[in-house]
């Protein structure tokens, strides 16, 4: 037998290299950070809507509902994705203390916002094109919010104008805007919707210029939301390959020009510093909402929940400050109102009930959320949101 022969027979076989570094990628880190349950995996049937028992069941309904374009519009992130998973892994990073001692059916959760009665911090953040997961859409979406006491925050790109939304609306109401650079179709958006009641106008500036890279590798065509076709290099974009430059003119100064509009609370979303919280204050900015856009803004950003503590010292508690990206849990929230928020909203977890079950599914996500919050903070041996402080968490961010 040769030299080379021999080492052949020494050395590692295929299968064995394959194996060893199957076992070095389950024992790795970077997989473990991620433990939430993901759509299909854990199921080996689909569940009933009376067995839905927390958030994560409802996904693989949604999936299954719709088209794979509308499930990959909700599910996918900017670019590499590395924000959206950091959106949840936060969470493994902030521990909960238990002190216990409250009785659960005696926790309070209420709470007040810009004068406004909330019988919980959990809010709807604005979320586009509702009418794609399901026909009930954003009137259903509203329904349950109500029914739940939640207030809604409905989006600039609704399957649904804002006005007929509100004429539906029987409970809270807000408004999220998109500006455009031209101030007149600012003015005329913000002057209708303060008109059929919106409470509050929140003004979302994260979302520069996303792209969104599961669009074109599975090359989604035909059918909503999202045709991805084949687009030109426009040679006269800041970078003519695809990075949208639709929004990225925006400025602090968007705010002087918004305020003299709004004769409600004006809110910006997409908050990520304290020197931006600042900077809004300046502005005479009502609230700010920190938010990565559910990691569909800037890739590579930080959690949301690891700059809130940041912005919440920033702004001194001089305006509310809401938070957003990767809520699925009642735990979730109880840490995010222990780190200085003062409502949390949930993103892609009221999609996922709307796109399961419509207006009963996105009414239970609420309820099951609100549930957990209520007995995580029993365990943590808060009765009200008064009580709830720094004290009963414990951060090992990064
Ligand atoms: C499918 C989808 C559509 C969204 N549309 C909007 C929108 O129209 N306006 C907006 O301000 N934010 C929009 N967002 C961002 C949400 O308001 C929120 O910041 C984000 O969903 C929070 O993260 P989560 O989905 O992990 O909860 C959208 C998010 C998703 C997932």
């Amino acid at each position: 037998m040769g030299k080379s022969e021999q080492r052949w027979r020494r050395g590692m076989s295929r299968r064995k290299a394959l194996s060893g570094l199957a076992s070095f990628m389950a024992a790795s880190p970077l997989l473990h950070a991620q433990r939430d349950p993901w759509p299909l995996g854990p199921h080996r049937r689909f569940l009933g809507f009376d067995e839905m028992r927390d958030v994560f069941d409802f996904e693989p309904i949604f999936r299954a509902n719709v088209p794979l374009a509308v499930y990959d519009y909700t599910a996918h992130g900017t670019e590499s994705e590395f924000t959206l998973y950091r959106n949840r892994d936060a969470f493994d990073w902030v521990e909960l203390i238990g002190r216990g001692g409250v009785d659960p059916a005696a926790i309070d959760t209420s709470t007040e916002l810009f004068g406004h009665a909330m019988p919980s911090p959990i809010m709807l953040a604005p979320t586009a094109r509702q009418r794609d997961l399901h026909p009930d859409g954003e009137l259903g979406m509203h329904r349950a919010a109500t029914t739940t006491g939640t207030t809604m925050i409905v989006s600039n790109a609704s399957s649904l104008p804002f006005t007929r939304i509100a004429r539906g609306a029987e409970g809270p109401l807000w408004f999220q805007r998109y500006a455009t650079r031209e101030m007149e179709p600012n003015r005329v958006a913000l002057g209708d919707a303060q008109e059929v009641g919106a409470q509050t106008i929140v003004v979302t500036i994260d979302q520069q210029a996303s792209y969104y890279e599961r669009d074109l590798h599975v090359r989604h065509t035909g059918g909503a939301p999202r045709r991805v076709t084949r687009r030109e290099p426009q040679p006269d974009a800041p970078n003519p390959y695809r990075v949208s430059a639709g929004r990225l003119w925006y400025e602090w100064s968007l705010f002087d020009d918004l305020r003299p509009m709004c004769e409600v609370p004006m809110l910006a979303k997409g908050i990520l510093t304290g020197d931006g919280a600042k900077k809004c204050l300046e502005r005479g900015v009502d609230g700010v909402i920190v938010s990565n856009h559910g990691g569909r803004a800037l890739d590579y950003g930080p959690s949301s929940l690891e700059v809130l503590e940041e912005v919440v010292e920033a702004v001194a508690g001089r305006v509310p400050v809401l938070i957003d990206s990767g809520f699925r849990r009642g735990s979730d929230v109880l840490k995010a109102l222990a780190l200085g928020a003062d409502a949390v909203c949930l993103g892609r977890a009221s999609r996922w009930g709307l796109g399961a079950f419509g207006e009963e599914g996105a009414q239970r996500v609420l309820e099951i959320v609100n549930a957990e919050l209520r007995q995580a903070m029993a365990f943590a041996g808060v009765a009200s949101l008064a009580e709830i402080d720094r004290s009963i968490v414990k951060t090992n961010f990064p």
